[in-house]
């Protein structure tokens, strides 16, 4: 009797274990690339939540805090970077783009998690969304408190990133970005609060979806092209077109674009006020540099509504281009990967309309 027990449990034990091997084998493969911010930030005490440092907890712990990724995903984490995301540079961005190409690539692989510091998570979010050829999920993810806080929003946001990322719904749906609860689509999301929870918004054009109890809940999508369509490549490149950012205000004047002119910049974007208004000596000045060869994108600082081809600026005659509803710091990742492709404003209006 207590033979036939022992094989019974025996068998039971093997019976499970089988099954959830099995059901392990059925969980998606989710790779995390690390590469700082307040998610891995520590601070002083644990109501500590500005004044903390970035980028201190490696991607391995950022895993182990959270045992809860085990049950929606089978993941691996690495670290490919360790920074504050004030200094993500133009070659942090080719560095990150090739490895999450190269990974999407791997057939065990079904979608990438990146962790991320907030204060650039957009930029990345949007060259990401511009290089990578794939249609599998990137979930782009950070914290606005760092893991030593009390309620630290890093490790519910890590969970619903990696669930999000090794989801059919999030198939095709370009890069996304993913803190409190919601999906955002990388073309439209901005950071619009210092210091809250919900400061990733797509002001007026909304987010995507929400995240609920781990489940993706889209309820629209981009209408611009994203990454499988794109027909920007940085597989070869190992810098990008020196592309820069001036700020229109009252008393605007030409300091700042004069300074990026004598740096060499091909490009210069500016962050006009109203619909991409241009104080009369800086359109003067802006023309001159056309002339000369740097290409113009009229932006604006106002941060909703579309830069009007033609409003507030003749950009037929100045031979400017125009950032649609891009923001200035969008606006400079198109301008930079257009000029990889072409110096034909016609063409790069075509791109800004396209992406
Ligand atoms: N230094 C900022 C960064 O790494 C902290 C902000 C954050 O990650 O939430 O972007």
């Amino acid at each position: 009797m207590l033979n036939q027990c022992v094989k019974t449990g025996l068998t039971l034990t093997l019976i499970c274990a089988a099954f959830t091997a099995n059901a392990a084998d059925k969980l998606p493969n989710v790779m995390i690339l690390a590469t700082g911010g307040t998610i891995a930030g520590t601070g002083a005490t644990s109501t500590t939540t500005v004044g903390y440092t970035a980028a201190k907890i490696g991607v391995e712990r950022l895993i182990e805090a959270v045992p809860e990724l085990q049950k929606v995903a089978q993941v691996k984490g690495e670290q490919v970077f360790q920074i504050a995301s004030e200094n993500m540079s133009n070659e942090h961005w080719l560095k990150l783009a090739k490895r999450v190409n190269e990974v999407l690539k791997k057939s065990d692989v079904d979608g990438v998690v990146i962790t991320h510091g907030t204060d650039t998570i957009e930029e990345t979010a949007y060259f990401l969304n511009l290089v990578v050829k794939s249609k599998k999920p990137v979930v782009i993810v950070g914290a606005m408190r760092p893991a030593t806080a009390i309620s630290a929003d890093g490790p519910i946001n890590l969970y619903n990133a990696v669930a999000l990322a090794g989801s059919k719904e999030a198939v095709g749906q370009g890069v996304l970005v993913s803190l409190n609860d919601e999906i955002q689509g990388a073309r439209d999301v901005t950071k619009t609060n210092t210091m809250t929870g919900n400061t990733f918004r797509a002001p007026e054009l909304g987010s995507l979806g929400y995240m609920v109890s781990g489940q993706a809940k889209f309820y629209r999508s981009s209408t611009r092209k994203h990454t499988s369509e794109t027909e920007f490549d940085i597989s070869k490149l190992e810098t990008l077109p020196a592309v820069d950012i001036a700020y229109g205000s009252a008393n605007a004047n030409t300091l700042a674009i004069d300074a990026f002119a004598a740096a060499g910049d091909v490009g210069i974007v500016y962050a006009g006020t109203g619909d991409g208004s241009l104080s009369t000596p800086v359109r003067t000045r802006l023309t001159e540099l056309r002339q000369k060869g740097i290409h113009i994108n009229r932006s604006s600082r106002v941060g909703n509504g579309p830069t009007v081809r033609g409003g507030e600026n003749d950009d037929d005659k100045t031979d400017f281009t125009v950032s649609d509803t891009l923001t200035p710091q969008k606006a400079r990742i198109l301008l930079m990967l257009a000029l990889t492709k072409t110096k034909d404003s016609k063409e790069i209006q075509r791109m800004f309309y396209t992406y």
